[in-house]
């Protein structure tokens, strides 16, 4: 099958973790017998640069027409000084809404190789995490009015937090029958005990689940459930939320797998269409010096083989090689730990083929 896949290598170590993941799946396509055509675009700071905006018209045509995208990452020192609305992360919400992209896959996996990586206490986390935060991503306080005006007390900012039934229930959906393929709970995120948005969330999740009889369904607040994350991680299967909670969960989520740097994720619209970035960002400190790990980007390949092209075959291929090179010791400098082999950007996306 021949697959057209839209690369926006972005800033910062973007570029050197896209061409590992490039490699990556064109030793896939040898191996299987597909063709992945790669349409390369700007977006993020390199698009300021080159044509004066975050997201040129031209890039969003050109991600509507493709299978998928596969995003490095954007944003770096050299435009932090621009104001709010001008700033390459603006090209990620500008990409979110165009596109489509309601549905956030965030897996939080702790890897065996890198159990030691992990903050928690050995005993909360053995027999390992496998949770996955399902975040809406289309709306909420990202994308409702706001505003500042003029009040007695000086000037006033606002943003306003809103969900539509329908937004609510097709996250719901996803997180359900995300539940249905793993371990069949789904945690439900909300403030209902002070917001309004939450207390309509928190009924439309209830009447979903009424779909999925062999799913257990549970509510936690938002305070709780950041609690309960540190506390007794192992007790999470799927979690979903809204826009806001959902960005402040996944960081936290990751963090306690100790591998930021080996996380994927994937963006979905309705249909199969998805763009696939690692969590990281693009860590301006070491663009260009191939220190950069490459796996989370590799990984959100997997990803994208495995939800948008229906490959699961060849995602598993690419899972297992990713296990394979940390289970021989292998390390990029951010999880190199004493007695383990440190290797390049380059060298580590070698590995992973020559696993393959
Ligand atoms: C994320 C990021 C973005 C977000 C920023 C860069 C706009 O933190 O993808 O989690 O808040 O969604
Ligand atoms: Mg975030």
């Amino acid at each position: 099958m021949k697959y057209n896949i839209a690369l926006i290598h972005g800033d910062g170590i973007g570029p050197e973790v896209v061409n590992e993941a490039v490699n990556v799946l064109d030793t896939v396509a040898k191996k299987f017998g597909h063709e992945f055509c790669y349409t390369p675009l700007l977006a993020g700071g390199c698009a300021i640069d080159a044509k004066g905006e975050c997201l040129p018209q031209e890039t969003i045509d050109a991600c509507k027409k493709a299978d998928a995208v596969l995003l490095g990452a954007v944003g770096g020192w050299k435009w932090d000084t621009l104001p709010g609305d001008k700033r390459p992360e603006r090209a990620l919400l500008g990409l979110r809404k165009e596109l489509g992209l309601f549905a956030n896959i965030r897996p939080a996996l702790l890897f065996d190789a890198l159990a030691e990586a992990c903050p928690l206490k050995p005993e909360i986390v053995e027999g390992g995490l496998d949770i996955v935060v399902v975040r809406e991503l289309t709306g909420g306080i990202y994308f409702g009015e706001r505003g500042t005006k003029e009040t007695p007390m000086g000037l006033a900012a606002y943003d306003v937090e809103q969900y539509a039934e329908e937004e609510v229930r097709r996250i719901a959906v996803t997180a359900f029958d995300m539940a249905m393929k793993r371990n069949k709970k789904v945690t439900s995120v909300d403030k209902a005990n002070v917001l309004d948005s939450s207390r309509l969330w928190r009924r439309v999740v209830t009447e979903v689940a009424k779909d999925y009889p062999e799913v257990t369904l549970e509510h936690l607040y938002i305070d709780n459930a950041a609690m309960q994350l540190v506390r007794n991680p192992k007790q999470f299967d799927v979690i979903v939320t809204g826009n806001i909670f959902g960005d402040i969960l996944s960081d936290e989520a990751s963090m306690i797998t100790g591998s930021i740097g080996m996380l994927p994720s994937a963006s979905l619209a309705a249909g199969n269409f998805g763009m696939y970035e690692p969590v990281h960002g693009s860590a301006p400190d070491i663009a260009g010096q191939d220190k950069a790990n490459p796996l989370a980007t590799i990984l959100s390949a997997a990803m994208m083989l495995r939800y948008t092209f229906g490959l699961s075959k060849e995602a598993d291929a690419i899972e297992n090689a990713v296990k394979a090179v940390l289970a021989k010791g292998y390390r990029t400098p951010d999880i190199y730990t004493e007695g383990t082999t440190l290797v390049g950007t380059k060298e580590a996306g070698r590995l992973v083929c020559a696993e393959i």
